[in-house]
């Protein structure tokens, strides 16, 4: 499988990386229990996954359980990718990115876990409530003491995560190396703010919700339902895909599958991705094994220059300002000041 390297920095990814939201036992979205998990993650190891992404609060802490005792003595060649923020119990200093959180969900993560040490540690949302002074010196300090191997940062906006990076330079003390966004055919807000932030910075995108929660699989055909259980039918939001152009998409997205071999919709989405600029790798969610080598399968091939371009069109959101602006005013002056974005 293809690998990157993490913006600019020596953490090396697999291009596909897993994502254990879907570890546990029924709370939250949990629905894959201990010996799923294990089968689940020998495939991806099979495959040529080394990313595993994770947070404390997936189903209450099972998840991060559950991902450690799966990885069992495979963990010293994993990449292990977890979070905190969210609260994991009623205290005030039990959620959010003051130091003392910062530290005790750090221990708590690497209990659950099972490891001596978490390779990414991700803020999942920005704090409004504490100084980015605090929470930059906080991650700092659990490198140092060898806790964590590089940080990354989640769900900020684009002037959250400059700011985060800017205070990090002048306090001399880590920056962010990746930033988890939401990216796909269906949200592609992170082109306004974090994509080039990312590329200007140094700092690589892990994409997450890269299928729209299943819906660029295709499987829900204009219904309200696939006839199976699913996230989607389950939380209500199928409709409010098709009213955004979803089925357009998946259209061009079952065309384009067509003209590759065994290729299916999901793995075009997931396609589409991973040729963003900005993009290092994928995280990949199944609720199935079947789900599982469908989008690992991805990885095997490639679109081409005028299916990406198709995919573009077809998903294009309306422009935004500022950037429609700059656009208007340096497009045939500098084109290179916008290469893809
Ligand atoms: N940082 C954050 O705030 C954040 C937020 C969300 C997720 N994440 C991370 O990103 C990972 C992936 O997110 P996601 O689960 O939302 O990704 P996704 O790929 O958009 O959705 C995954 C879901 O889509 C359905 N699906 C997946 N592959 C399919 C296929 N080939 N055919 C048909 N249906 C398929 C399954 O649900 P159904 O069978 O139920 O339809 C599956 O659980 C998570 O595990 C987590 O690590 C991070």
């Amino acid at each position: 499988m293809e690998r990157r390297f993490l913006g600019n920095s020596g953490l090396e990814l697999s291009v596909l990386g897993f994502g254990a939201m879907t570890f546990g036992s029924g709370k939250g979205m949990g629905v894959t229990d201990i010996a799923g998990a294990r089968r689940q993650v020998d495939r991806c190891i099979e495959a040529g996954v080394t990313l595993f992404d994770t947070a404390d609060i997936y189903s209450g802490g099972e998840s991060e359980k559950i991902l450690g005792e799966a990885l069992g003595d495979k963990r010293p060649s994993a990449i292990v990718a977890t979070k905190l923020f969210g609260a994991i119990g009623r205290g005030s200093h039990d959620r959010g990115l003051s130091r003392r959180h910062i530290i005790d969900a750090c221990d708590a993560s690497l209990r659950r876990l099972g490891t001596d040490w978490i390779d990414l540690y991700q803020v999942h949302c920005h704090d409004g409530l504490v100084p980015f002074e605090e929470t930059m010196r906080a991650l700092g300090d659990l490198v140092r003491a060898g806790k964590v191997r590089y940080v990354g940062s989640s769900n900020y906006a684009g002037w959250q995560l400059m700011k985060a990076l800017a205070t990090a330079d002048r306090l001399g003390t880590e920056r962010f190396i990746g930033q988890q966004i939401q990216y796909s055919l269906l949200a592609r807000d992170a082109e306004n703010e974090l994509l080039p932030c990312g590329v200007s910075e140094g700092v690589g995108a892990l994409v997450w919700s890269p299928l729209a929660q299943g819906y660029l699989s295709g499987k829900f055909d204009g219904a309200e339902s696939s006839g199976e259980k699913t996230r989607l039918g389950e939380t209500g939001r199928i409709g409010s895909y098709h009213r955004r152009g979803g089925e357009a998409i998946v259209a061009v997205l079952r065309d384009i599958a067509a003209d590759h071999d065994g290729a299916t919709p999901s793995q075009v989405a997931l396609n589409w991705v991973r040729a963003r600029p900005g993009v290092t790798s994928i995280l990949v969610g199944a609720r199935s094994d079947a789900q599982l080598d469908d989008n690992l399968a991805a990885a095997e091939w490639t679109l081409s220059a005028e299916e990406i371009e198709r995919l573009d069109r077809a998903s294009q959101p309306p422009p935004s300002y500022p950037n429609s602006h700059q656009r208007s005013y340096h497009l045939d002056r500098n084109p290179q000041l916008f290469p893809r974005y």
